[in-house]
């Protein structure tokens, strides 16, 4: 190929390339891996008298880019990026923290666990059988109104409270059995001050076979000395739930006031906070646990109503609402 006439293309397709930054430029044309190699192929190619003019010519030609390049640089435009000071200091992002419903769940799972309780885990889409049935709340019986639900499509529903997990549990291990059930449950109530159609239980059940009344008290009493300091008693008072017999609500004295009557303990100086019993003869047969061996005791609590009484919080649905400002708080 004609030296010449290949110089001359170069040099159009060089000119047509000339609004490409100039590192571009270089390395394309007269980088190490540059178009003009292909000049040096040529000149080697050349007889010997020819080959030191040829090669002349072409570093002549490389010159001449190098020197058009330099020259297309310094007219370019100086380029305006935002300057950074990097002398000021950075902007840090502002760490996650643990929803309040969250922190009170921690607690309460942290004290049980100090007590032996293992946390177990059940689903929050269940069966007529488990959330029901198994638990001593027939079908049709008007004990069922307690516990409206969702349903998915019968038997199948969304759990109405975590005492399934006292099925599942009995029906998988042995006594004895000391476990811990913390999770989510949906009512289809409308919300309000004091309601959600979704929020969090937490339930406890010890099975063996010498569990007794005693020991639930002692252990909630405990359970509510640790959450709320050693002042804090908690009292019995009789109440139903079809899965145990006998079965009591506990209240705590009031934590806000110490029990001298306030506004969040309506002046009473207590405070509901759970439902517990000892374990229905029916619901251990259900379950394969022999009843005559072994008695248990079990108890429920909602976590968003502790921790509303813990932190003064006066709406449930706060909770949901995700407003950086009340989450912020805690
Ligand atoms: N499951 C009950 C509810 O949702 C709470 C409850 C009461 C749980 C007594 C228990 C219990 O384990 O013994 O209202």
């Amino acid at each position: 190929m004609d030296l010449e006439a290949r110089i001359r293309e170069l040099l159009v397709q060089f000119e047509a390339d000339a609004k490409s930054a100039p590192d571009k430029l270089r390395s394309k044309y007269v980088g190490r891996e540059g178009l003009l190699r292909e000049l040096f192929g040529i000149v080697a190619r050349l007889p010997a008298d020819q080959k030191g003019p040829a090669g002349r010519r072409v570093n002549e030609f490389k010159a001449q880019l190098e020197s058009r390049i330099t020259q297309l640089a310094a007219a370019r435009p100086v380029e305006t990026k935002p300057s950074v000071d990097r002398t000021l200091p950075g902007s840090a992002p502002e760490p996650g923290r643990r929803h309040p419903v969250y922190r009170v769940w921690d607690e309460i799972v942290c004290i049980f666990q100090r007590l032996g309780f293992d946390v177990v885990y059940g689903p929050e889409i269940e069966t007529e059988y488990h959330n029901f049935e198994a638990l001593n709340i027939p079908l049709e019986h008007p004990s069922r109104d307690a516990f409206d639900t969702f349903y998915i499509e019968k038997p199948v529903l969304l759990r109405s409270h975590t005492s399934p997990v006292q099925i599942r549990t009995m029906k998988e291990r042995k006594p004895p059995i000391r476990v811990l059930a913390p999770g989510k449950v949906f009512r289809p109530d409308k919300p309000d001050a004091g309601h959600s159609p979704m929020f969090h239980q937490v339930e406890g059940l010890m099975v063996g076979e010498d569990v007794t009344f005693a020991q639930l008290k002692g252990v909630l009493e405990l359970f509510a000395q640790s959450m709320w300091g050693v002042e804090t008693k908690i009292r019995f008072r009789p109440s139903f739930f079809p899965f145990t017999e006998p079965s009591a609500e506990v209240d705590v004295s009031c934590f806000i006031c110490g029990a001298k009557g306030c506004a969040a303990c309506k002046q009473s100086g207590w405070m509901e906070i759970l439902g517990s019993g000892m374990v229905h003869p029916k619901v251990l047969e259900n379950c394969g646990i022999d009843c005559e061996k072994y008695t248990g005791f079990a108890f429920g609590m909602g976590v968003e109503r502790i921790c509303m009484l813990k932190y003064g919080i006066p709406d449930i649905r706060l909770f949901y609402e995700n407003h950086l400002g009340f989450l912020r708080q805690f």
